[in-house]
């Protein structure tokens, strides 16, 4: 019996070279005993050393399961280490199984690797900081109870996330320290380490009565989204409740704006599929992002609204157009007489790109090949909703929708038909009115801006 010691829940570089020297050695996975730290070895006689390698054995395993162990690793289940391994050991003489989706050990394996994504989603989307200290000794503390072990695959997100801030985040099993230069670890706290409710709260709860908006409340959704264990330590939740109870009034004038009839199962499948959209990993930009910012609307809009992407601020509420060029949007509506919340809003692109530039993420353009691996939602979200006319706001927009790359000069003001046969009209992007210097050509922009807008919105009420 080989017994391997791992440093910690989460050593996919220990794991990984014991497996390989171990699956050279041609150890059978059910000779081998994982064990992390000291934590007692179940064994009659004790364990040994790992075996050496045959000499001069060539060790090669399939990429994309490299990637999915590495994920997989940080689970809790303490078979882990052995079904990766045993997984590994196979591929080296099938691999091709990797791709067998049927095959009850990957599947299983994948399925590790699914709740370690969600949990590092759960623990970016629902963790809360509170201010503690004040002057030099200002920092910001947060407690978080993850499912797997993902404290430290999460950590790089919150440092880059919160670069400038000097914070703790305090598990049971393992915390992390951030002084604005290094990143240190130390051992589990208690809930009790950590401070209960703080001055920024009220300011996070004010935000969050401004945004939450009762017609997408969906009491089964949200629970499942946001389990009621996180619940205690997010302050918003406490005022959930109250939202809710006062949501009614709110909600029937929010309808009233929509159509009488409700599709119900085009409802339920487009939230099915925002859901589905949350585990994007269609192109890399998923990785540095907070989470997919989905379209938002009813789903019987007659008018569709394209952005480019999610910007800094739509990355964080996980909501399209709610930053600057949101508001400059907004206000545009307003006066091209449309109303906000009877149109589909959503993006070319859902993650937001950015480049890290010291403390600042920079708004970076999204490339061909990331627009058309997107193409994916925007489709899906056209066929549950159908819109008669839909709105491309800026080039890369306009490049999503008509399938080709194109000038604003040259498209707009002209009514394009896309393949579902709905219109399309191409106009600038918000972002582009507010880059405008010069103030006669920005108030003349915007005046063609909201005229664009108007006569989308007639169109879209024509077509009704
Ligand atoms: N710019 C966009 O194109 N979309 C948004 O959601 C925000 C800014």
């Amino acid at each position: 019996m080989a017994v391997v010691t791992l440093a910690a829940e989460d050593d996919f570089d220990g794991w990984r070279a014991a497996a390989r020297r171990l699956s050279l050695a041609g150890v059978p996975a059910a000779d081998i005993v994982w064990q992390v730290g000291d934590t007692p070895v179940d064994l009659f006689g004790g364990g040994a050393e790992p075996a050496a390698a045959a000499p001069g054995a060539i060790f090669s395993v399939p990429r994309a399961f490299l990637s999915l162990a590495e994920t997989a690793i940080c689970h809790r289940d303490p078979q882990r280490f052995a079904l990766l391994y045993t997984l590994l050991d196979r591929l080296r003489t099938q691999p091709g199984s990797i791709d067998d989706e049927a095959d009850p050990l990957v599947r299983r394996i994948a399925g590790m690797a699914k709740a370690v994504r969600r949990d590092i989603h759960k623990m970016r989307a629902f963790l809360r900081f509170r201010e503690i200290g004040e002057g030099d000794e200002r920092r910001f503390v947060a407690w978080f109870e993850p499912e797997q072990h993902i404290v430290r695959a999460n950590a790089g997100f919150f440092v880059r996330r919160f670069a400038t801030m000097r914070w703790s985040i305090l598990t049971p099993e393992l915390s992390v320290h951030w002084d604005g230069e290094t990143l240190t670890e130390a051992p589990g706290a208690t809930k009790a380490d950590a401070p209960d409710g703080d001055p920024l709260e009220q300011t996070w709860a004010t935000y969050y009565v401004s945004i939450f908006n009762p017609a997408r409340v969906k009491i089964g959704a949200m629970l499942k989204e946001m389990p009621r264990k996180y619940w205690k330590n997010m302050p918003e939740t406490a005022l959930v409740p109250g939202l809710i109870a006062g949501a009614q009034a709110r909600e029937a004038g929010m309808i009233a704006n929509a159509r009488a009839e409700i599709g119900g199962n085009s409802q339920a499948a487009w939230e099915a599929l925002r859901e589905e959209a949350k585990g994007c990993t269609r192109c890399h930009l998923y990785k540095p992002a907070t989470q997919t910012v989905f379209g938002e609307g009813p789903v019987d809009a007659r008018l569709m609204l394209v952005g480019e992407q999610a910007g800094d601020q739509e990355d964080l509420a996980g909501r399209p157009f709610v930053g600057p060029a949101g508001q400059l949007l907004d206000r545009a509506l307003a006066e091209a007489g449309i109303d906000r919340s009877a149109a589909y809003v959503t993006n070319a692109v859902k993650h937001f790109k950015f480049e890290q530039r010291g403390k600042r993420r920079i708004h970076a353009k999204p490339d061909g090949g990331e627009i058309q691996a997107c193409h994916w939602w925007i489709d899906q979200e056209r066929m549950l909703i159908r819109p008669p006319v839909t709105v491309a706001l800026g080039a890369t927009a306009a490049r999503a929708m008509l399938g080709k790359i194109v000038t604003i000069s040259r498209t707009r003001g002209q009514q394009h038909t896309l393949a579902d046969g709905g219109e399309c009209w191409v106009t600038v992007h918000p972002s582009y009115l507010l880059r405008i210097d010069d103030r006669a050509r920005a108030d003349d922009e915007y005046r063609q801006f909201v005229e664009d807008l108007r006569n989308a919105g007639q169109r879209a009420l024509a077509a009704a």
